[in-house]
């Protein structure tokens, strides 16, 4: 094989590769997109909070570093644009995503924020590693999250 040839079929390759992976998100919606990045913030969301709150609940035990570190982890990713997940009437089938969203966006940011800051407050007071104060704020925190699943979430 020359190596015009071989030049040529590895630049054939490449296009081929690069056209698959185009393909491949050209296969999602903008919606698609955005319900999977929003509940991948959730999975975040989800997996630091229940963590916490097997401790809170006497389920696991505390180690006050761990512990500090969920904390401190969820309130860095409450930091990430939730909101830009949620792009106007991004619904389909299989979101739980309620319509209320886009008719109510003040509100429903407005719930977005209170995680923040509750989840900021959590990471400061995680951060002293008392336990017997750190459970009133877990339960404020994780009030946040279902104050929005009530009124948004299917
Ligand atoms: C501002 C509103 C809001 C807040 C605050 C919020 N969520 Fe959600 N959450 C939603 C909505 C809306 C959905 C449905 C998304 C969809 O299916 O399109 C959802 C879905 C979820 C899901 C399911 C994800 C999936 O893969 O289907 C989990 C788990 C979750 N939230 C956990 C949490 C936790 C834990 C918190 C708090 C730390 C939280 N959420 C805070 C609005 C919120």
């Amino acid at each position: 094989m020359t190596d015009k040839l071989r030049a040529i079929l590895t630049l054939g390759g490449a296009l081929m590769v690069g056209a698959a992976a185009m393909q491949a998100q050209g296969g999602e919606s903008p919606t698609e997109r955005a319900i999977e990045y929003r509940r991948g913030m959730m999975e975040v969301f989800s997996w630091n909070l229940s963590t916490m709150g097997d401790v809170v609940k006497g389920e696991a035990p505390y180690d006050k570093a761990a512990f500090a570190r969920h904390a401190r982890d969820l309130a860095h990713a409450t930091d990430l644009d939730l909101l830009k997940g949620f792009p106007e009437d991004s619904v389909n089938d299989e979101s739980d995503a309620k319509d209320e969203i886009w008719l109510q966006w003040k509100e429903f940011a407005a719930k977005f924020r209170k995680l923040q800051e509750e989840s900021a407050k959590l990471a400061k007071i995680s951060a002293a590693g008392n336990l017997e104060k750190i459970k009133p704020q877990f339960k404020e925190t994780a009030e946040t999250c279902k104050a929005c699943h009530k009124d948004y979430r299917k």
